[in-house]
């Protein structure tokens, strides 16, 4: 069972008259509660498509739809009741956390916005929704640029829970983080997967996708050029573009 499913995406934009087709007809799948990785080179078109299945982005041609609902309705995406199913965490946090608002209080009102709870529950719900991302005691009353690279990311990460979507789309969830930072954030991930959370992982990083995705998309100038089960597509890869990706790796034993 598919729970997001893209069938003939694209995007188009316009900018000084010329056209850029930076998704071009593609098919997607999310089956409930796996994780599919998408990986590509910077500019191949990953974060437009991320936007499209979040609803951000109207594609300018096909159609995502949500356990089979189409997610769009004119302009308007995931409406009702499928408002708060999936959840996008940016490549930058501050995409997601406002930088005027301590954490704790920005969270809290996210979670008023999807739960009917008082300001106080709230608050305790946020602290205690920080303290499993790994923020606890002072750091949940900072401000988002008074935290680490680490924790900011964590921090909209949970911001993105709070509404407790069915699915999560993290767009470069790893990549402004350090090494340290970096395994902590893969080991919550890997925490949410086993929660059962379906999951969409952009990332170019092939490491990063190779440890957390069941499936994987590689994509190139806004097509998919090979899919399919992680470890069949790194082992036995079938594209040239992907076995290049895959021996550019610096240093990395795969
Ligand atoms: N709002 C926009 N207007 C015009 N071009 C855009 C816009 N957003 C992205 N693009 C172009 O679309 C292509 C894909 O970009 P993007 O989806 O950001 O790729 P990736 O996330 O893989 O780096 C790029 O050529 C980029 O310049
Ligand atoms: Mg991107």
């Amino acid at each position: 069972m598919n729970i997001l499913e893209a069938t003939d995406v694209s995007v188009t934009f316009e900018s000084f008259g010329q056209q850029i087709k930076a998704v071009d007809h593609v098919n997607f799948q999310l089956p409930r509660g796996k994780t599919v990785g998408i990986v590509g080179e910077s500019g191949s078109g990953k974060s437009t498509f991320a936007r499209v299945l979040s609803g951000l982005q109207l594609p300018t041609g096909g159609s995502v739809t949500y356990l089979n609902q189409p997610i769009q309705n004119g302009k308007q995406t995931y409406q009702g009741a499928l408002r708060k199913e999936v959840q996008m965490v940016f490549q930058d946090p501050y995409g997601s956390l406002n930088p005027r608002m301590r954490i704790v209080k920005a969270i809290a009102e996210a979670i008023t916005q999807h739960q009917e709870m008082d300001k106080k529950s709230a608050i305790a719900a946020a602290i205690k929704l920080l303290e499993s991302m790994g923020i606890s005691g002072a750091d949940a009353f900072k401000y988002p640029r008074s935290l680490s690279g680490g924790q900011r990311q964590r921090a909209s990460v949970a911001r993105a829970l709070s509404a407790q979507p069915a699915v999560l789309i993290a767009d470069e969830p790893t990549s402004a983080i350090d090494q340290s930072a970096q395994s902590q954030l893969l080991g919550l991930f890997n925490d949410l997967i086993k929660s059962g959370l379906s999951i969409v992982l952009v990332s170019h990083d092939l490491g990063v996708i190779r440890y957390l995705s069941d499936y994987v998309y590689v994509m190139k100038d806004g097509v998919f050029v090979e899919s399919g089960d992680t470890e069949e597509v790194f082992n036995n890869p079938k594209e040239e573009y992907t076995k290049k990706l895959i021996s550019s790796i610096p240093g990395r034993a795969l």
